[in-house]
């Protein structure tokens, strides 16, 4: 069997690396080869582009290039790491993929959305995530009470119009592919949320079995 591809998704402090970290630890448990990864970064050239874009004392740069950049390092990642862990049968994690650009570049930055589609396309040679989970922020309380202690890089220091376009965003993606995209509320108990990915990825996982 093809692995299986699940990506989490959702602003920043909503919770992915928690889930990521509990959701491998326990398809691990089950027996299960588990690849966790990142975006942008999980490559040696990823992991550069990662520094530059995200560096709060980083150049200014027009929403194109932006955008541009972050297809450059999934083109490495997909190539070198994601795809051959998916022939070898492996199920892969990743923290952010291309739905991250479409909202961040696209819904907040303002780059045309077919536009950002069709790159997407380009830089994964078409792959897409099996299944996709939207941690929500609802509360934009909560979202700055879990941004203060940080330091804040060059995206999370944007504008709150901006994050709420990016949560619009997802909203709207997870209305355009309901099949893939699970929307679940991150303001619930860190066990709640894993409760309810788990549920999604055994629901998923018990029929591809069946096919
Ligand atoms: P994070 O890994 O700490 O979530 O940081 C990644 C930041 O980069 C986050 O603010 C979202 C942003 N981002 C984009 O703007 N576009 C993208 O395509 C990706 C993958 C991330």
């Amino acid at each position: 069997m093809r692995g299986v591809f699940i990506t989490f998704e959702g602003c920043d402090g909503s919770g992915k690396s928690t889930q990521i970290k509990r959701v491998s630890g326990a398809l691990r448990d089950r027996g299960i080869d588990v690849l966790v990864t990142r975006e942008p970064g999980g490559t040696p050239f990823g992991e550069i582009v990662r520094s530059v874009l995200l560096d709060p004392n980083g150049p200014e740069r027009t929403g194109l290039a932006e955008m541009l950049m972050y297809s450059a390092a999934r083109a490495e990642i997909v190539s070198q790491v994601i795809r051959p862990a998916l022939i070898q049968g492996r199920v892969v994690l990743s923290e952010r993929f291309y739905d991250s650009t479409t909202v961040y570049q696209g819904y907040a930055g303002g780059i045309h959305i077919p536009d950002i589609e069709a790159i997407n396309r380009i830089s994964t040679g078409d792959l897409a995530p099996d299944l996709t989970f939207v941690l929500d922020l609802n509360d934009p309380q909560v979202f700055h009470a879990r941004m203060r202690p940080k330091k804040k890089d060059k995206i999370e220091s944007r504008s709150d119009e901006y994050h709420e376009r990016v949560r619009q965003g997802y909203r709207d993606l997870a209305l355009r592919y309901p099949e893939r995209i699970h929307v679940i509320d991150a303001s619930l108990t860190e066990d709640e949320v894993f409760q309810a990915v788990m549920s999604v990825i055994s629901g998923f996982m018990d029929k591809a079995r069946e096919r």
